[in-house]
């Protein structure tokens, strides 16, 4: 609470900071466009390709969105090609920021088609970084050529998964600069952009950082996701599928955070955060909740707050129907555990604004309340 507020406070200035969105009709962009409009007075441009989970039906959704739509507006642009002189002008840059959060980002399609993977998360990221650098971020109106100092003002955030760490050993929690081991074509593909940050940064001297984000969860999520699944499952008496350890014995682990939290921690690090520098030693962040939980309890959780619900409106409860199987021979690519350690987002000083248990309830409860996202 006390960190929302020193956001707010630092984020409204005399002239106001403009920003650029990437994936911003997607799932966590939509978040960070609702945190942003209610926490500072920054202009928005979204890019995004609307596809099967990019959805401009989320924004009305956003509270403050009819007092502070205004603010934001909206480009359709795929990433796979690059930002024309054309396009660039219906960007109307240059921004202070820039978050790159569009991405093919569903395992089990990247598995299907790693070529489209490849082409959104690693071309599509450094079509970005081209723009960035030849105009879409701001630059330094004097800058020493001797220098190693950023020629830019701005920053640059890749927003990144844990899943380029691959599967983590039970007693392993891996920090920010630890060796990617990516099982997945989702994963190595969002690795492979990661790489053209690093890249990036050093060879044109750009600010830019890196997070690695754990399992994010919220309203407006697509409902192919793990917790509106449980809640249909829960709902149609069917049964569920829980991804476990060839024993059966063990579901598998993760770290679950809201997106509210994730937002919160990227505009933190917009304003306070350290930038690559070629070292390896800087401008990556672990972003990661604060609850490790295994996905059977993540599901009885969420069956029992389905069921609260349920008997809050008089209706019949529904137990919650599961199975634990052993993907590891049908399906690989999908990992027992992933696990990052925080430790570092909190030395510097950030907190999550919202709690892990009640925030999940509130979002069952909204996904209830609103079926067309379920
Ligand atoms: N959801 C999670 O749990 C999670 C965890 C860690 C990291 N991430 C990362 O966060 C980011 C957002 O994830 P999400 O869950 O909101 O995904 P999402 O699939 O809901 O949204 C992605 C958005 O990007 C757009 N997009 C995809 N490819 C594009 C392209 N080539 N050009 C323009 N737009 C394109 C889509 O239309 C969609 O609106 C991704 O980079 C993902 O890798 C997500």
């Amino acid at each position: 609470m006390k960190k929302a507020k020193r956001v707010k406070k630092v984020a409204r200035s005399k002239k106001p900071k403009k920003v650029l969105i990437t994936g911003a009709a997607g799932f966590v962009g939509h978040h960070l466009v609702e945190h942003i409009l209610k926490s500072t007075d920054w202009e928005i441009t979204t890019i995004d390709r609307l596809d099967t989970s990019g959805n401009l039906n989320r924004f009305p959704g956003i509270s403050v969105w009819d007092r502070e739509k205004k603010r934001v507006h909206i480009v359709y642009h795929d990433l796979r090609a690059e930002i024309t002189d054309s396009v660039a002008r219906m960007l109307h840059g240059p921004f202070d920021y820039i978050m790159h959060l569009a991405a093919g980002s569903h395992v089990e399609r990247s598995i299907e088609d790693p070529l489209l993977f490849f082409m959104d998360n690693c071309i599509g990221t450094v079509n970005l970084l081209n723009y960035a650098r030849h105009g879409g971020l701001r630059k330094k109106a004097r800058v020493n050529p001797q220098s190693r100092t950023p020629a830019f003002e701005g920053k640059f955030q890749y927003f990144s998964t844990d899943e380029v760490f691959g599967p983590a050993p039970d007693n392993v929690s891996y920090k920010e600069w630890d060796r990617n081991n990516p099982n997945n074509p989702y994963a190595a593909a969002k690795a492979a952009g990661e790489q053209a940050c690093i890249a990036f940064a050093h060879t044109y001297r750009m600010p830019i950082f890196i997070t690695n984000c754990m399992n994010i969860f919220g309203e407006r999520q697509n409902r192919e996701k793990f917790i509106p699944l449980i809640i249909r499952k829960v709902l149609d008496g069917d049964t569920l599928f829980i991804h476990s350890n060839k024993a059966r014995t063990q579901a598998g682990k993760r770290h679950y955070l809201h997106a509210r939290n994730i937002s919160a921690a990227t505009v933190w690090l917009l304003l306070h955060g350290k930038v690559l520098d070629g070292t390896a030693a800087q401008g990556k962040y672990n972003v990661v909740g604060e609850v490790e939980i295994d996905n059977l309890s993540l599901a009885k959780l969420v069956a029992k707050y389905t069921n609260d619900y349920l008997a809050s409106k008089g209706k019949k409860q529904r137990p919650l129907d599961y199975k634990l199987v052993a993907f590891h021979s049908s399906r690989p690519g999908h990992d027992m555990r992933y696990a990052l350690d925080g430790s570092l987002l909190a030395k510097e000083g950030f907190s999550y604004p919202v709690s892990f248990k009640e925030s999940l309830r509130k979002v069952v409860r909204w996904t209830l309340d609103h079926p067309e996202w379920l």
